[in-house]
């Protein structure tokens, strides 16, 4: 006997035909997101920074500009500002000698396997200090105490004696063992961490330029 009163919630066409919207209106949205988030993720080039263009991740060339971390009010957070240039190692880099330092940098990093102690745009460790943003550690900046005990002149020069021999230079509790890095690995490496602090990162790691100023306060690195 047909049941003339029967509810809209036990109607399996309905049902049905639910899923089959859902299912296709998650699909259209996720094919939507993969566009945006390659748009986002997409390096910018050398030209995107002569014309000023603002790329999430920019290009390999951002290197030879100094960069700074400014609070934004409106997004909340601090994001990666590029300033005027400022020669690395001495010099400007042109897109493909950036372009092959960076891998180089990014190479090394995998060999020696940073992550295993650092963390890096989120991946990584917590034993060591976050380094997704550790070019813009204000300890390596105009003659910070990082920079100082190096006695070298310039940010790039200190991180790169740093990396080379870091156990002769003991600045935290804990120490970081000397991993063979060669002069050129360091200068990879370095351009990696420029280039890394340049990224939007939607203000990760959070309260860095804080953790920094207890960093500071704590006198770990009087001198
Ligand atoms: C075995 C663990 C370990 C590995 C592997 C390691 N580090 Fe470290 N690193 C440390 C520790 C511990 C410190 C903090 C002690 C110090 O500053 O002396 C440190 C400090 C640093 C700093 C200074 C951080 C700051 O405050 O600005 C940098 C830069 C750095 N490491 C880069 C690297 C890079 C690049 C690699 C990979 C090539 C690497 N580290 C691999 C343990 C490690």
């Amino acid at each position: 006997m047909a049941n003339e009163n029967v509810s809209v919630w036990t109607s399996i066409p309905f049902w049905r035909r639910s899923a089959a919207w859902v299912t296709g209106f998650a699909t259209i949205l996720l094919i939507w997101l993969t566009f945006d988030t390659l748009g986002q993720i997409t390096m910018g080039t050398d030209a995107d920074l002569k014309n000023g263009v603002t790329k999430r991740v920019p290009g390999a060339t951002v290197i030879n500009y100094k960069i700074g971390y400014e609070m934004s009010k409106e997004r909340g957070h601090e994001v990666p500002t590029i300033g005027e240039k400022q020669p690395f190692f001495g010099k400007e880099w042109s897109e493909k000698e950036a372009a092959d330092l960076l891998h180089l940098g990014k190479l090394t990093s995998q060999a020696k396997n940073c992550m295993n102690c650092h963390t890096l745009l989120g991946n990584g460790a917590y034993f060591a200090p976050d380094l997704t943003k550790a070019w813009l550690d204000k300890a390596w900046q105009d003659g910070g105490p990082l920079q100082g005990m190096t006695g070298k002149a310039t940010v790039e020069e200190a991180m790169a004696e740093f990396l080379q021999h870091p156990s002769q230079y003991p600045t935290h509790a804990r120490m970081m063992p000397d991993l063979g890095i060669t002069a050129d690995e360091a200068k990879g490496l370095v351009a990696f961490l420029k280039h890394m602090s340049s990224i939007d990162t939607n203000g990760f790691p959070r309260n860095f330029s804080k953790s920094v100023e207890t960093f500071k306060a704590g006198g770990t690195h009087a001198h």
